[in-house]
């Protein structure tokens, strides 16, 4: 399938690693000119030959901590001055923040400003210039959205996916998708080093929870995420759709 990617510009946060650089790997294979972000710009050295392997154009990179102040802002307003547009946002700069106190206001605020502020204010930027143009793509990673433990990142995502019901709707009329996908366990550093570190654990949770009985590849939620910026999920909004290897419980 021609995903029709070709000459479009799609940003895509936290492209260092994991998900976010599958995607900006894939997405640039069918023919986008990505522009990718993580904290650091050495972060991203890699990101450009990786990109070139696959047959993409040169990615513009840009250095942005969504923690900071004014950080959507700053990295919405350089994306267009060097690029003029945006058509396809992939927000994915997140992470999952299990809590050692239950009352960390730090931590709260932390989460909510990487997971959901930052993600609801590149996109209100970003949104009105898709619609007057009469295209675009909104595309929200979230994830576990009802815990079993406190993880200050999961009422975040819900509140991501909360709001990106609501901005589907108000955009839908004017060519503009918004969509979240949810991974269930894919295999990046925040799964493999903070969240399962060991064998045993990675076992006791497949065998509970995925009967796929494995953790996903970063390229298999990329295949989604690039569908969901093609023209040919233009009839898809407002929903999220998991990649989980069919989880049996979405609330781990
Ligand atoms: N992997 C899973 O199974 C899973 C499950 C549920 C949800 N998700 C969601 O999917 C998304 C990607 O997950 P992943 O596992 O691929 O993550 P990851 O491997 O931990 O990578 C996270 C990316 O976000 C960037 N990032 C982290 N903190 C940032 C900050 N303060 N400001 C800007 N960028 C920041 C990182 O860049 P630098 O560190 O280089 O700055 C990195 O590129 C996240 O939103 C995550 O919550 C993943």
């Amino acid at each position: 399938m021609d995903l029709k990617l070709r000459d479009r510009i799609c940003l895509v946060t936290g492209a260092s690693t994991g998900i976010g650089r599958a995607t900006a790997v894939l997405i640039a294979a069918e023919g986008a000119r990505v522009v990718a972000t993580a904290r650091s710009l050495s972060a991203l050295g890699s990101l450009p030959d990786a990109i070139a392997e696959a047959g993409g154009v040169e990615p513009v990179l840009l250095a942005t901590d969504f923690t900071h102040d004014g950080a959507p802002e700053r990295l919405v307003a350089d994306a267009l001055a060097l690029c003029g547009r945006v058509d396809i946002l992939v927000n994915n700069a997140g992470g999952s923040r299990p809590m050692a106190r239950p009352d960390d206001q730090d931590a709260w605020q932390e989460s909510f400003q990487l997971n959901f502020r930052a993600v609801r204010r590149s996109s209100e930027l970003l949104l009105p210039t898709m619609a007057e143009r009469g295209w675009g793509r909104v595309i929200n990673l979230t994830g576990a959205v009802v815990a079993k433990t406190l993880n200050a990142a999961t009422p975040a995502k819900a509140a991501l996916e909360s709001w990106s019901k609501a901005a589907a709707g108000h955009y839908a009329a004017r060519g503009v998708t918004v969509n979240c996908v949810a991974p269930g366990r894919i295999n990046t550093a925040q799964i493999l080093d903070r969240i399962h570190p060991d064998e045993a654990s990675r076992q006791d949770f497949i065998w509970r929870n995925i009967p796929m009985g494995r953790f996903g590849e970063a390229e298999e939620a990329a295949a989604l995420i690039a569908f969901l910026a093609s023209d040919a999920a233009r009839y898809i909004t407002g929903t999220t759709i998991p990649v989980d290897g069919g989880a049996l419980r979405y609330a781990f």
